[in-house]
């Protein structure tokens, strides 16, 4: 039985893994701004306080984690970026990575693995779409803000590598999951008989079903051969039009396309539009031939299944 340790694993992804850790038997320790809002309902499973700003943080947790994941991070699509809200977007996980790498080589510890999330948003826009030539780790971090972002993100955990301990990056697509986050927001409409579909809908959205995430996550700390920066999405990705269709069947729904035109969008969600706007290719062909085996490569069974 090991211990993992998840930051902002009250989140969707976090929720998710830690299910799926303590199904399977490990304990599971949460660490949290807020620990007092939540009770556990197993007693493998823990919520300890950490405030990254203040740079505060349970020193024992550490001392009792066989692996860190590190999800923290203030949510990207939650609020209009304002100049105020990048600097949290930023901040919130730049900060706690690199208070995170500060501690690890500050308290003794035991750490065998740490996963660090990263984002799809590392890439730019498809050069051309389709894109025959899905963006691979090595391609550069874009310069916009996102690219940035994730590329300041991933940094501020590297110095975990020097200090001996097995660090991973997933470069994470859009998570499905009915629970919150994209597919929850996509399907609201759904029940006025409609499809909006984005833009011009040809946008290639790189998505994961987030069974499979969370199971890429605990497979990849298993795996003492796999380190460094992976993409974390499923093998097929499909355009924003595609997965609205397969959204409704999957529904039992008629599909009833309603185009949001791309000014439209600019005007509520202001820079934040890009990203929704944007075409992602990824390849997940790193962790495809490291060994890892996706349960939902299509978007239709991934629908059908979280849908069911
Ligand atoms: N969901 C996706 O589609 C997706 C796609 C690509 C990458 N990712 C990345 O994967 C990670 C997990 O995603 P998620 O969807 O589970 O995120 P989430 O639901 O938004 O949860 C993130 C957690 O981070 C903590 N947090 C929020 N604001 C914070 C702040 N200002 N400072 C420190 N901690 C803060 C919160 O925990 P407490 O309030 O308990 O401290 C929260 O539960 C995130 O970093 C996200 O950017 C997600």
């Amino acid at each position: 039985m090991a211990t993992y340790l998840i930051t902002g694993g009250t989140g969707l992804v976090g929720e998710a893994l830690c299910e799926l850790l303590i199904r399977t038997g490990q304990h599971v320790i949460i660490l949290t701004r807020n620990p007092d809002s939540f009770s556990p309902n197993t007693p493998l499973l823990s919520y300890r306080h950490w405030d990254p700003v203040k740079e505060q943080i349970d020193e024992l947790a550490i001392q009792q984690a066989d692996y860190i994941i590190h999800l923290a991070g203030a949510n990207v699509a939650e609020k209009r970026w304002t100049t105020q809200r990048k600097k949290e977007i930023v901040d919130s996980r730049v900060r706690s990575g690199r208070f995170l790498s500060n501690t690890l080589a500050r308290i003794p510890n035991s750490v065998q693995a740490v996963i660090g999330a990263s984002a799809q948003g590392w890439y730019g826009p498809d050069p051309s779409v389709p894109n025959p030539n899905p963006f691979q780790e090595t391609a550069p971090a874009f310069r916009d803000f996102l690219g940035s972002t994730c590329q300041l993100w991933e940094e501020s955990l590297h110095p975990i590598k020097e200090l001996g301990i097995r660090l991973i990056t997933l470069r994470i697509g859009i998570v499905l999951s009915l629970k919150a986050g994209a597919l929850a927001e996509f399907r609201k409409p759904l029940r006025w008989g409609i499809s909006p579909v984005l833009g011009n809908g040809n946008q290639m959205i790189s998505w994961i079903h987030i069974q499979d995430l969370v199971s890429l996550i605990d497979w990849s700390l298993k795996q003492e051969k796999i380190s460094g920066v992976y993409n974390a999405a499923a093998p097929h990705p499909v355009s924003n039009r595609t997965l609205m269709r397969t959204l409704a069947r999957a529904s039992r729904l008629p599909f009833v396309p309603i185009p949001v035109p791309t000014f439209f969008l600019k005007l509520i969600l202001g820079e934040m539009s890009i990203e929704i706007l944007k075409s992602t290719t990824i390849s997940v062909e790193k962790v495809q031939a490291a060994g890892f085996h996706f349960s939902f490569p299509e978007i239709e069974d991934a629908l059908r299944d979280l849908l069911n």
